[in-house]
């Protein structure tokens, strides 16, 4: 029996050699300490054998025992170890590596079309004035000299809410008297920017949403040579020096004589396409000397003071500067179109 444990310690020692990971090294374990393992086995057999052999096959038995079991733990704590060097072998933080640059959000177009055309005219002495988005239908239409039932209210589809004589702003025209009734009789030069709302059939040209920029000067002895200056320099210092602009004579109820500007075609360079309609112009902009019942209704004495008035269109603006074909792209919040600024 003692050469049974002999061979047993040896075999079982030989084979832990081989065991390579965990799982092989618990299946060991089970074999040759388990409770059905043939050392096991020994000691259940100690009590039927001859009262001499007892005690010195019983303290061979511990002795082997012993062995397998400090073998089990070496064996264990050589596997972990290997286990750790490959995880720092193969997860090694390298620190030289560049960090990860976080995604930077960026300006939309028509921000940074905004924030150019405030600072073009800020240069030349306009301040901005925020004006409310929901208006009354006598500050959208009847003060800027469009009487109820006027055809010219025909001009600007609009969208009504459920309280009578309350709409959603068809332009920021509404913000000249606004202004006017603040600051009457003091003379002003004002920029109203903000986002208007018309009831459109949407099309590459046409949202129901998008922004203007009013502009309005009121003086002394204004007159609209002011304004052709005033809307030509805006032109070059926002496109270039040698842009072609017409002014194009025109109708609005609250400006009189009224004009539009266009600009020349970005695509054809005036030749005429498709996207100025063959004529080579795209229009930008409308303007005029601000009318006398306007001033009046702003409170001021049109016998005493003159001023000139006129609307951008930003997101024209911007589609002229970036060659932007279709208007409905700045408010589908698609990332390939935003990305692009
Ligand atoms: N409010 C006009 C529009 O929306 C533009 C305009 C502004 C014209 C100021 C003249 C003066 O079309």
């Amino acid at each position: 029996m003692l050469d049974q444990l002999d061979t047993l310690e040896r075999q079982a020692l030989a084979s832990l050699e081989s065991a390579q990971d965990d799982e092989a090294l618990q299946r060991w374990k089970i074999a040759h300490l388990g409770r059905n393992s043939p050392l096991m086995k020994i000691f259940d057999q100690l009590g039927s054998l001859p009262k001499e052999e007892r005690p010195p096959v019983g303290r061979r038995a511990n002795q082997v025992k012993g062995a397998l079991e400090a073998a089990f733990e070496a064996k264990n704590e050589a596997l972990r170890q290997a286990t750790l060097q490959q995880a720092l072998q193969t997860e090694r933080l390298d620190v030289s590596l560049p960090g990860r640059p976080p995604v930077l959000g960026r300006l939309h177009p028509n921000t940074i079309t905004l924030r150019m055309i405030y600072r073009v005219l800020g240069d030349m002495g306009f301040q901005v004035f925020r004006s409310r988005e929901v208006e009354s239908d006598d500050y959208n239409f009847g003060l800027l000299n469009m009487p109820p039932h006027h055809p010219a209210r025909d001009m600007w589809d609009t969208f009504h809410t459920t309280t009578p004589g309350v709409l959603l702003r068809t332009h920021t025209s509404p913000g000249q008297i606004h202004v006017m009734r603040l600051y009457a009789p003091e003379p002003i030069r004002v920029i109203l920017p903000g986002m208007c709302y018309r009831y459109e059939q949407v099309s590459a040209r046409k949202e129901t949403q998008f922004n203007q920029v009013e502009g309005l000067a009121i003086g002394r002895h204004i007159t609209m040579a002011d304004l052709k200056g005033t809307l030509v320099d805006f032109s070059r210092r926002m496109f270039n020096q040698d842009v072609h602009i017409r002014f194009r004579a025109s109708h609005f109820p609250f400006t009189e004589p009224s004009a539009e500007v266009d600009i020349e075609c970005y695509l054809c360079g005036g030749k005429g396409c498709g996207v100025c309609a063959g004529s080579g112009w795209l229009e930008i902009l409308g303007c005029g000397m601000v009318h006398p019942v306007v001033l009046r209704n702003g409170g001021y004495d049109p016998y005493k003071f003159s001023g000139f008035a006129f609307g951008i269109g930003p997101e024209r603006v911007a589609m002229l500067r970036h060659r932007i074909e279709d208007i409905r792209y700045f408010w589908v919040n698609d990332m390939r179109f935003l990305e692009q600024f």
